[in-house]
C-alpha cells in the first residue's frame, strides 16, 4: 500500500554523476558541495511532526538541492519516521543528552541534545532550524556564514533557533567536556551555548553579499533570518522590511502554529498554514498535513450531533424540547416549585396531567388572594448561575475532545458544533430536573395514586417517573462521552 521511500542519499549520489557528466569535471566540485551540506532540524516526540513537515516543505520549496537531516529521539513513532523519509528527509536515529542541571524545567529535559549538530561531522556545514520555524525565502546564502552563526535577541543573547554550524569533533569533544562546568541561563542548550560562545555578542553581522575570508569564528545573523511572531505580535507588523523576511520563528510559548486555534490568534500563522495545505501525500491520507487518525475523529466528531439529533426527532423528543423551552413552560416549572414550598396540607388525588393543571388553579387562586409567594428567591440566581457553567463547561468540552492539528477552519467549526450542542444537553438536563423536581413535588403532595410506588419513595426525592424522556439526554452523555475517550489519545 505504501510507497516505498525515497532513498535520497541515491538521488544525490546520481545527481552528483549526472552533474558531473554533464560539466565534465568542472563542475564536480559544486555538485560535491551541495551534498556536503545540510539543512538539519531535531524532532523530539510525534507532536511537532507537523511541524518538521512544514518546515520541509518550506525549505524545498526554496528549490535547494542540500539535503534535509532529520534528528528523531526514540519519542519519535515509527509511522512518523516513515512519514518523514517519505516527505524527503533523511532520518537519523539519535539518543537524548541527558541534562546536566539539576534545576531546570521539566520539558528541558533532552535539550542539550541539540549540541549533537556539532557532531554532524559527515557534513562540512549544516544550517540548523527549530520545528517551530518556517523558510519563507531561499536561506542558501547562508552556508557561507562563518564557523558559528545566529542570532542576538532579548538584550545580548543568542538564539539557537536557527544556526549555521560547522561540524568538528574537536569542538564538540571540548563542549561535552565544559557540559557539567559552564553555567547555563535557560537550563538548556542556548544558555549553555551564550556561556561557550561567551564573546558571541561582539561578533560582526554576516552580510550574504560580502561573505568575510577566511570565515569569522562567529557572526550575527540578521532578524531577517529568526524573525520572532512575538516581536511581530508587539507592534502587529514585521518591525523589518517583510518582503526580506527569510525565516518566521514561532516562539510564542504554547501557541504553536499546527494548533487549530492558533491561526484565529497570531495573523502570520496564516504562512505557515498556507505551506501546510501545499504538503504532499507521501503517505496515504497525510496531504494537506492531514492526518488519517484525525480525519476519522473529525468526521465522528462533526456526524454524531446530526445523528443525535435525527434520534431525538425520531423518538418524537424533539417535540418535547421545544416545549421545555418554551417561556410558559418555565413559568410551570417555577409555580410548581412554589407549589412545593407553599401547600403543606393533603389535596385529593389527581392524575399527573391533572396535577399540573390544578397546581396552575390553585397557584392562580392563591395569587389573586394575595397569599404570600414562596418561590425559592434563589432560583433565578441559579439558574443563570448554571447557565453561565453550562456554557463554561461545554467550550471547555469542545475545546479538549477537537483534535488540536486540523485546520483552521475545521476547528472552528466543531468547535461550534459541540459548544453549542454539549450547552443544549447540559442545560436541558437542568431544566429538566427543575420540571421533574416540581411536578413529583407537586404529585407528592396530591398523592398521586397513578403509581403505587411512587409514594414509598418518600417526599423530596425524584424516584418517581424517571420517564424514557429523561432517559435521552443520559444516553447522548453516554455518547459524548464515548467520543472523548477514543479522542483523548490524539490529544
Ligand atoms: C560523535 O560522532 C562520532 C563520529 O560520527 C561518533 O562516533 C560519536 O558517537 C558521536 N558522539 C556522540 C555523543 O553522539
Amino acid at each position: 500500500m505504501r510507497s516505498p521511500p525515497p532513498r535520497l542519499g541515491l538521488w544525490a549520489a546520481l545527481l552528483a554523476a549526472a552533474a558531473l557528466l554533464a560539466v565534465g569535471g568542472g563542475g564536480g566540485v559544486a555538485a560535491a558541495e551541495g551534498a556536503e551540506e545540510a539543512y538539519v532540524t531535531l524532532l523530539y516526540g510525534d507532536e511537532f511532526v507537523l511541524g518538521v513537515r512544514v518546515l520541509g516543505k518550506s525549505i524545498r520549496d526554496t528549490g535547494t538541492r542540500r539535503d534535509l537531516v532529520v534528528l528523531v529521539s526514540d519519542g519519535v513513532s515509527e509511522y512518523s519516521r516513515k512519514l518523514l523519509q517519505a516527505d524527503g528527509f533523511i532520518v537519523k536515529h539519535i539518543t537524548l543528552l541527558a541534562n546536566p542541571n539539576q534545576v531546570r524545567p521539566t520539558r528541558f529535559w533532552g535539550v542539550y541534545t541539540k549540541l549533537k549538530i556539532f557532531n554532524m561531522t559527515s557534513y562540512r556545514k549544516v544550517v540548523y532550524l527549530d520545528a517551530d520555524t518556517i523558510v519563507v525565502k531561499s536561506i542558501e546564502d547562508l552556508f557561507n556564514c562563518g564557523k558559528f552563526c545566529a542570532n542576538l535577541k532579548q538584550s545580548e543573547r543568542m538564539n539557537s533557533g536557527v544556526m549555521v554550524v560547522e561540524p568538528s569533533e574537536t569542538l564538540f569533544k571540548d563542549m561535552m567536556n565544559k557540559v557539567d562546568s559552564l553555567p547555563s541561563y535557560t537550563g538548556g542548550d542556548q544558555g549553555f551555548l551564550n556561556s561557550y560562545y561567551a564573546d558571541f555578542a561582539n561578533s560582526r553581522v554576516y552580510d550574504p553579499n560580502n561573505p568575510l575570508t577566511p570565515e569569522p569564528e562567529t557572526q550575527r545573523l540578521s532578524t531577517l533570518y529568526n524573525a520572532d511572531v512575538g516581536l511581530y505580535m508587539l507592534a502587529n507588523k514585521w518591525m523589518v522590511d517583510e518582503k526580506e523576511l527569510r525565516v518566521i520563528h514561532y516562539t510564542l510559548g504554547p501557541l504553536k502554529p499546527w494548533d487549530w486555534w492558533t491561526a484565529w490568534l497570531v495573523q502570520p500563522v496564516a504562512v505557515w498554514q498556507n505551506t501546510r495545505q501545499n504538503l504532499e501525500e507521501s503517505l496515504p491520507g497525510t496531504g494537506g498535513g492531514k492526518n488519517p487518525r484525525d480525519q476519522l475523529v473529525v468526521i465522528i466528531l462533526f456526524m454524531l450531533p446530526f445523528c443525535m439529533l435525527l434520534c431525538g426527532y425520531y423518538g418524537s423528543c424533539f417535540q418535547t424540547n421545544k416545549e421545555l423551552l418554551s417561556i410558559s413552560t418555565l413559568c410551570a416549572f417555577a409555580r410548581q416549585a412554589r407549589y412545593k414550598y407553599k401547600s403543606e396540607e393533603a389535596l385529593p388525588s389527581y392524575s399527573t396531567v391533572g396535577v399540573a393543571s390544578s397546581s396552575f388553579g390553585i397557584s392562580n387562586q392563591k395569587l389573586s388572594n394575595g397569599a404570600n409567594l414562596k418561590l425559592p428567591s434563589y432560583f433565578g440566581a441559579i439558574t443563570v448561575l448554571v447557565c453561565f457553567t453550562c456554557a463554561l463547561v461545554s467550550l471547555a468540552f469542545a475545546f479538549i475532545i477537537i483534535p488540536r492539528q486540523v485546520m483552521p477552519w475545521t476547528g472552528l467549526l466543531l468547535m461550534f458544533e459541540w459548544t453549542f450542542m454539549a450547552f443544549f444537553l447540559l442545560f436541558w438536563s437542568y431544566l429538566r430536573f427543575v420540571y421533574k423536581w416540581g411536578s413529583c413535588s407537586a404529585n407528592h403532595v396530591g398523592y398521586s395514586s397513578l403509581d403505587s410506588s411512587e409514594n414509598h419513595a418518600g417526599p423530596g426525592t425524584l424516584t418517581c417517573e424517571i420517564s424514557w424522556k429523561f432517559q435521552v439526554p443520559c444516553s447522548s452523555l453516554h455518547a459524548l462521552w464515548f467520543v472523548c475517550r477514543p479522542s483523548a489519545e490524539y490529544i
